[in-house]
């Protein structure tokens, strides 16, 4: 094998995920560290992350509790077999996040990624189903535009018509709602919409067709993220929990974006005041410095798999990294801090500010609609016609190049939605320098 120091500045052997690979590599955009609420450049330019890395570092950037605790995790010990063993903060972390954790979904399983929560959460409900003698019960029921990762159960259940369509038949047996988006009755609103809870009338419709005996369960994003930030409609989560439960389907709730802090809540759920089957999270459990996922599971559905021989493991699944110790040292740490510092309740107090600040991009060039709910945001830009996803890309090359900001881009969508630490100056900033931006791009 070559030293690695032969090519330090070779681009190409990387395919980078989600990234127009040739583009980049002709101009490439690079963090080489990153503090608090800035990532630098290797040239030492300081970069406004609008958008919390990947909606994962809620109390900004390599913050000292939480490097800690990774490294004296790491020192301590590297790695512990989580089949068949335990190590004990998994234990107290299992306990705080359930403690946490809305109604009575007491148990948690862990994985390393939204995906992989995802699937395992798909998976516990085809089991639990089955445990009950109602293994007919195999249907899954997603929603158009929404986004679960990008594992096979993810992407059959997720509705983001580019992450489905070159990977064939994908799970057998989805159907999709419609997504509760409507430009024309919901155009630049802040936070919940009135309209679209009527969308759920489609439920009723699948649940007719194929009978609710045969539906395991439906899954959607509390707040659909990766799309470009779409609220709730006032009532459907409420409306969409009584109908689930009324026919003995599921729910569970991907809250890999909204769990954490982003709603000013520890979860969405509690913002809504929903119970669900399961939740799935990612991303700020460990503010996106080590890798961890999970789901969480209401005690019934737990219960439910507690039969059998005691020898025998309940559920064939897990992961060889599953609750691996630096996670779990990251995870405990960061639940600290955020209490410590009451990022939650920032992030509450801070969302009218948040959303006056984003709301006022309304009328700048390009903007077509604006959406805000918590510290999260959608401004979608009309696309180019006929080239979609061009204007979105020139506004990423620019917001590097020309203004010191990282912003997430889909499409022509962007989705700001900072570390919960930001200060109301820095919000103005943010709002300043995307104005910039959308002067700036064709
Ligand atoms: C709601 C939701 N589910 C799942 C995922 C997938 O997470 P990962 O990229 O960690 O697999 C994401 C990622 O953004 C997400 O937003």
């Amino acid at each position: 094998m070559a030293p690695l120091d032969m090519k330090p500045n070779e681009l190409e052997p990387y395919w980078m995920p989600f990234t127009p690979n040739r583009a980049f590599k002709k101009k490439p955009r690079l963090f080489a560290s990153a503090k608090d609420m800035h990532f630098i450049t290797p040239d030492g330019r300081k970069v406004i992350d609008a958008s919390a890395g990947l909606f994962c570092v809620n109390a900004g950037h390599t913050r000292a509790p939480i490097v800690k605790a990774i490294q004296d995790a790491a020192a301590n010990m590297d790695y512990a077999p989580p089949f068949q063993y335990g190590h004990p903060q998994q234990f107290q972390l299992s306990s705080q996040l359930t403690l946490m954790a809305p109604g009575d979904l007491d148990y948690v399983l862990y994985a390393n990624s939204g995906s992989e929560a995802v699937d395992t959460a798909l998976k516990v409900a085809l089991a639990y189903h089955r445990s009950r003698g109602e293994g007919s019960r195999t249907r899954f029921i997603g929603r158009e535009r929404g986004y679960h990762g990008v594992g096979f159960g993810g992407i059959s259940v997720g509705g983001m018509v580019a992450n489905r369509k070159m990977f064939g038949n994908m799970l057998a047996g989805v159907d999709h709602l419609p997504s509760t988006y409507n430009r024309a009755k919901q155009a630049f609103t802040k936070g919940e919409p009135e309209w679209g809870t009527e969308t759920l009338d489609e439920l009723n419709r699948l649940i007719g067709l194929h009978d609710a005996s045969t539906i395991a369960a439906v899954i959607v994003e509390p707040v659909a993220g990766s799309t470009g930030t779409l609220p709730p409609p006032k009532g459907y989560l409420e409306k969409l929990r009584q109908i689930t439960e009324q026919h003995g389907i599921l729910l569970i709730l991907d809250e890999v974006i909204t769990a954490f802090g982003r709603l000013g809540h520890a979860f969405a759920s509690d913002r809504y005041g929903v119970v669900p089957d399961m939740i799935t999270f990612a991303k700020g459990v460990t503010n996106g410095a080590v890798p961890m996922s999970g789901v969480f599971v209401r005690k019934g559905v737990y219960e439910t798999h507690m039969t059998g021989a005691e020898h025998l493991p309940e559920l064939f699944h897990g992961y060889t990294y599953s609750g691996h110790p630096l996670a779990v040292a990251a995870a405990l740490a960061t639940l600290k801090l955020y209490n410590d510092e009451g990022l939650f309740e920032r992030a509450k107090a801070l969302e009218p500010v948040f959303a006056d600040a984003m709301m006022s991009l309304k009328g700048l060039p390009h903007v077509a609609d604006i959406r805000t709910i918590g510290l999260l945001a959608g401004i979608d830009l009309d696309p180019i016609p006929g080239k979609v996803g061009v204007r979105g890309y020139d506004a990423i090359e620019r917001m590097y190049a020309d203004h010191d900001l990282y912003c997430r881009v889909t499409a022509d969508t962007l989705i700001p939605s900072p570390p919960l630490i930001v200060s109301e100056s820095q919000i103005g900033e943010i709002r300043d320098k995307i104005a910039a931006v959308l002067k700036a791009i064709a």
